[in-house]
This record gives C-alpha cells, structure tokens and sequence, in this order.
C-alpha cells in the first residue's frame, strides 16, 4: 500500500501498548504461571571447578518433610544431548546434558536436584545434599594465552576458520609503517544480569511437554528440548508472554531447563526451578574475557569452557569497518574451568569494536590528527573484506551530526587542557558498527469482523516493544488504530517467528507480518466481490483497493469505501486471515551487499584528581540504523546500551576466585552495573537512510548497536582527562592514580 495517502504509524514515536500490563503487575512472567500440584526444584552446585565427584550423600535431604525427589546421575533419567540442525537451528551452548558423567567443570556446576513441595524446603534439602570430591586445581588464569587448535574450529554457531579474513601484505606494510600502533587490549568476563532470573517450569501430559520459560529463542529452545527428550517437535510447546530482559543469556536453553523437564518427567507433576541471581553467575553464560593484539592485524583470544565451543567474535566488525589495504585477523582460544561463556549484548563486535577503535584514537594521537578526522580519511567505498558495496552505510554522517552535537570542535587535543567549574575535562569518541540482517520469520493477521485486527508471530518481546511494533505494523497495512490490534507472541502454536537476538527480530518481521496483510486483504476483496448483495458483487477483485481500513473502487479514490468490519459482516464471516513468510538474508553464502548499521558515541568525563572522582558528564550518541519504525522505543533502547557501556568502560568485570574457581562477585552488590545516579543525560540521533536491502520499511536493528564503541569512545575522554590509558576494562579508579 503506498504509504503517502494514509497517516502512517511507521516512524512515529509510539508508547508500549504492553505498558499498561507490565505497571499494573498483569504481565504474566514465566514465573508468574502456577499449576495444580507443582513442586519446586533448586539443583546442588558443584562447589568446585575441576575434579570428580565422589559421593552424594542424599539421605539427610531425603528425610526432610515435603522433599519430593533429591536427583542426581543414577536416578534422573535418559537426557539425550542436542545437536545443532542445518543453518542456525538448534542453537545451544553448553551441548553436556546435566548429570552426564561424574566430572565437575566449572564451579556451580548443576550435581544434583533437589524437589519439594515449596521452594524454602527444596532449598534446605538442596543445602542438606553432602557432595566429597576428588578434587583438581582449576585453571581460571586472567592472563590469555592461545591453546594449540587447528586452523578450522567447531564453534557454537558451526564451523570457522580461525584466520577470519586477510587481505595485502599486513606483516610487511606494518614493518615499513611511519607511525606504528601495536598494543594489547583486555575485556573482562562480564555476566549478563537482567532483572528477570531464568527459570523452567516445566508441564507433562502424557508424552506432550509444556515449558514456561523466558526465552528469546521460543522455537530453538523447543527443538533443542525435543531432541534432547527424544520427542517429536510439535510435542513441545514453549511460551514466553514477557521477558525481564535478557541480553543475550536467555537466547539458548541452559542446563536448568532440561533438569526441571526431566524432575517433572519422574515425578509426574509440574517442577519449577529458578535460578538464584548467583547461579546465573556460574552456569547461565557470561560474556568471554578477551586480548587482543591490534596493528594492522587483530589477533584476538578469548577463554572458553573444557566442553563447549562459543565463539567470541570480536573480528566481526574489524574486516570492513575502516579502508586499508593490508589487514589481518586472526583468533585463538584458550580453555579455563568456568561456565561457558555465551553471546552478551553485542557479543564478539562490542569486546572487538573497544579494541579496534582505541587503536584508532590512539594512532590519532600518535598522528596529531583529530580522531574523527582519521576515521573520516579512511571511510571505505565498499565493504573491502568481502568486495561488495555496503547497502546503507552513512558512518561519515553520524560522525559529522555527532562532532556538530557534541560541540567537538571547541576540544583541545592536550591532555588535561580543559577544564570546567574546577573540574578536569576529558572529550573522547568512537565508531560503532554492528551487523543487519533477517532470520527467518513468519505472521499471521486477521481481519475481524468487529472492526479489529489480530497479529501473531511465534518470537518475544524481550522489553524491547516488539508487542508494539508488531501492532505498529498491522495498524500500517490494515489502516486500524493501535488500540484495536491484538498482538500475540511468545508461543510455540503460534507462526514461527524469529529470535529475539541480533538485533534482528523487527527487521525479520516486516515482510512477514507485510506479506500475511496483504494474504488476508486478498481474502477480503474475494468475499467483497462475490457476496450476494456486497456493495462490489460485480467487481472484479482487481478494481477494489484496501486502505486506511476500508474497501472502495480504485477508480474512484478512496474517499468513499465501506470498512472491512462491514463487508464481513454482511458476509457472515467473522474473519479473514493471512500468513506470510519471508526467508532470512543471516549467513547469505554470497551476498550482494554488505549489511551493517553504523553509529558513533562523543563522550565528556570529568576527573577530579583531589578525590580520584571520575564521571560520565555527558554523551552524545548518533546511530544510522535504517528507519526507525518507533522512534520512542527506539531511543530508549540506544539509551539503556549507552547505560550498559558506562558499565562496561567503568564497573563490570566478573572475577574468578584463583583457588576455588568461584565468580566470586555473583550477586548484584559485588558485581556493579551502572545505576541512574552513573548516567547523565543521554542525547541519541538517528539517521533517516532507509535500507531497503533489509525489508521494505528500510528497518535495520537498533538492540546492540549503542553499545558498540561506546566503551573506547570513554577510555579516550579518561585519557583526555588524566593522561592514563587503560587497556584492560573496566576503568576503576586504581588505574588512575
Ligand atoms: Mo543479543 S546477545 O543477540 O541477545
């Protein structure tokens, strides 16, 4: 339908229309949903790293009043491991199905399960389980050094070669190189910590399952547990209503999910588990500690779990982001007794992009040449490491729109120069990218006869606003006000949507949510055109439009028309539905163009160095991400990355106990994110390029993007400040003085 003849809600700014649920405490969480006879399960961890266990000594916990079931190896029943599918199916990190052997990997690893009749009593009896090991001295060792692996690696997401991309003679043009750059880099361990802990509650009805669970991936995570539960798919269903957030730790089943299954298997009743805020420390995934080396070269290694293969992809961006005709990139792994570290907001691109673009300022500095001038100087024509143009790339916009914001031309390059109100400013920036792309999505709308309109697609709203966007969309194409769309999501019955993860899950559902439109107004036009006494019995299809929520004759505009709500009811039909599909562009074997949104964060700190006081003060944050279908929701989730940044340029850093293996800051006291009181006033642009590679809107991602950079963009405003140049995050004070 053409967009200029009606009042588009695309673009718009748009409040939540899930809001009204989620403040008056009807949103239903995966926790929020109890049933008829359910017990609660809370597993035993393993409070070593690395060694064997020796005995279980349950009979203390057995005894308890109200214990159900104190599980473990010899009586939890056949767990059959997942394998990944063809393309990006049956994704899951930790493959090891818990209980499998004997052998304890990672501290808090899951050793038995105890079940009762309440949480407090399965609690005490999971307390009460006595566990002796055979134990070894675990290797959780900060310092990364590459472990011997083959060229070509096994990873999560499948096969990759460790050289990631070369081109030119990087060894020899670095040696001849005027001006040299060649410095190491570190990102700690980070762990994910959404408000919402993860949780299963898991339902039998003979051999159907049904999961409760906050999930980002409904439809991985119920073919990840067929398998493993050796059921066919569709007798699995997993629902998802809302998500307290996730980050990236809730997109694969953990080991959690599959032991609630397995308790409600044995017992024949519902068991649900929640973790505690410290178990998703150990055994819920975190982001991987990384090094890298960068010259012209990125060689980067990041730490991996003994079993588990999660790739940490901090090359993501290196490849294509700046013109240069001789680079490299190059990764190694090296394996530590830890939980498996797993994708966090951004992940491989975020850790990557702090190195790559401290390098950039740094060689800026080295050069005596402003830094946006330098990436300015090297913006690329096409995507060189592949050789194809890019389909939307405006990064030299979002530096100019950023400088002009941010008043970057007043800055003096000399270190500890400016100053304001007594304190000691520091002025940095940086460049952020992050990939765009589809998976594959598929929607349902109906038209229904009372005037309203129904949208439904498999995927979730993991606080994102995906409920409105999916509204936003059919009120677009069905010319129905917000308030009279109904949205379902978060269901595995529904059509299969797509994760909520990269940054993809709106891009993916424009063409299908566009396509089942269009499916269910054709169905319309055929009952307007062949029901006895329709005002268009003898039209043909072909001369009828639909807009703004009526039929009328195309040739004679559309200023008369009769509603659609009208012309079913004439018709006796309560309904009308569609179904559209579209096909993900993610993992194209040989694109046509390079898919990518861009963006860069101008950042002020002030440093008092009487008190070592550090602040963020002020950041400016332009992102080109396509069309921004809703401007509101948009904003506020650039905002929280820019949040999440300040966190990870100045706070966040999961330690590991040398002795015990132990994250031993795992709870929300010892492990600090930024709060309201770190965050200043936030100013984010976007740009208006609509990228029509992407779907029709021109509607890339805007999840993960604000977080990119944002980390170098302040540790060059802390060197502006103080002289100090910290490569190896977070800032904490101590490096300053
Ligand atoms: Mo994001 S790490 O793809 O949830």
């Amino acid at each position: 339908m053409p967009e200029n003849t009606q009042p588009s809600v695309i673009g718009k700014p748009q409040i939540r229309i899930d809001g009204p649920f989620k403040v008056s405490g009807t949103a239903m969480y995966a926790t929020d949903h109890n049933f008829p006879g359910m017990l609660y399960g809370v597993p035993v961890e393993a409070t070593i790293a690395s060694g064997k266990i020796q005995k279980l000594d349950t009979s203390a916990a057995e005894k308890m009043p109200g214990v159900r079931a104190i599980f473990h190896r010899a009586n939890i029943g056949k767990i059959s491991r997942s394998t990944p599918g063809e393309g990006f199916e049956r994704i899951c990190v930790e493959r090891r199905p818990p209980f499998e052997d004997d052998v304890v990997r990672y501290y808090g690893q899951y050793v038995a399960l105890a079940v009762a009749d309440t949480f407090e009593v399965a609690k005490a009896a999971a307390d009460a389980v006595r566990v002796t090991y055979d134990k070894q001295k675990p290797n959780v060792e900060a310092d990364l050094q590459p472990d011997d692996d083959p060229e070509e690696i096994a990873t999560t997401y499948g096969p990759v070669k460790r050289l990631q991309s070369e081109r030119g003679d990087p060894e020899n043009a670095f040696a001849k190189a005027a001006v040299k750059i060649n410095q190491t880099y570190a990102t700690p361990s980070e762990t994910h910590n959404p408000i919402e802990l993860q949780a299963a509650t898991a339902i039998w009805d003979g051999d159907k399952l049904t999961i409760y669970e906050e999930s980002q991936s409904i439809f991985n995570m119920r073919d990840v547990i067929a398998q493993m539960f050796g059921l066919p798919k569709e007798n699995v269903r997993v629902i998802t209503k809302f998500v307290g957030s996730g980050f990236g730790s809730k997109l694969w089943p953990w080991t959690h999910c599959p032991l609630a299954c397995a308790a409600a298997r044995q017992l024949g009743r519902p068991v649900k588990l929640i973790l505690s805020r410290r178990m998703t420390f150990q055994s819920a995934g975190h982001r991987a500690r990384t090094q890298q080396l960068v010259s012209l070269q990125h060689d980067y290694v990041y730490e991996r779990s003994m079993l588990d293969n999660y790739h940490e992809d901090c090359g993501e961006a290196t490849a294509f982001h700046y013109s240069v005709p001789n680079l490299r990139v190059k990764f190694g792994r090296a394996k530590r007794h830890i939980g498996t570290p797993s994708d966090m907001r951004g992940p491989g691109a975020v850790p990557g992009l702090y190195a790559t673009e401290s390098a950039m300022n740094e060689l800026a500095d080295e050069l005596k040449m402003d830094p946006v001038k330098l990436r300015v100087l090297n913006e690329p024509k096409i995507d060189e490491s592949l050789g194809i143009p890019f389909s939307s790339r405006h990064y030299v916009e979002c530096l100019e729109l950023g400088a002009e914001k941010f008043g970057w031309s007043k800055r003096n390059a000399q270190v500890g120069s400016m100053k304001q109100n007594g304190l000691t400013l520091g002025w940095g920036m940086a460049g952020a990218a992050w990939v765009a792309a589809r998976f594959p999505a598929a929607a349902s709308i109906e038209l229904r006869d009372d005037g309203t309109v129904r949208v439904a697609s498999g995927t979730q709203d993991i606080g994102t606003g995906t409920y409105t966007i999916l509204a936003q969309l059919a009120a677009q194409k069905t010319g129905v006000a917000l308030d009279k769309v109904e949205v379902a999501l978060g269901d595995t019955t529904l059509p299969e949507g797509p994760i909520s993860g990269g940054s993809m899950a709106t891009g993916s559902l424009v063409p299908a949510v566009f396509a089942a439109a269009d499916n269910a107004i054709t169905s319309l036009l055929s009952i307007a055109t062949t029901t006895p006494g329709s005002p268009y019995e003898k039209r043909k299809s072909d001369d009828l439009a639909f807009e703004g929520g009526r039929v009328f004759v195309k040739a004679d505009g559309p200023s008369g028309g009769v509603p659609f709500a009208d012309l079913l009811r004439r018709a006796n039909v309560r309904l009308v539905s569609g179904h559209g599909s579209a096909e993900a562009t993610f993992g194209e074997k040989k694109p046509k163009f390079s898919t990518h949104s861009f963006g860069c964060h101008f950042v002020e700190v002030t440093w008092q160095p009487e008190i070592a006081r550090l602040r963020v003060n002020r950041v400016v944050t332009v992102i080109d991400a396509g069309r921004i279908i809703n401007p509101l929701a948009g904003r506020n989730q650039i905002e929280g990355a820019v949040v999440m940044g300040i966190g990870m340029a100045l706070l966040e850093h999961t330690t590991y106990d040398p002795q015990n293996g132990a994250p031993i800051n795992s709870n929300l006291a010892d492990y600090m994110v930024a709060v309201n009181a770190d965050v200043p006033p936030l100013d984010v642009h976007f740009l208006d390029f609509p990228d029509k590679e992407i779907n029709e809107l021109g509607a890339r991602g805007i999840g993960e993007i604000g977080l990119a950079g944002i980390a170098a963009a302040i540790t060059a405003a802390v060197h502006h400040a103080t002289g100090v140049r910290v490569r190896e995050l977070p800032v904490t004070l101590d490096k300053l003085i």
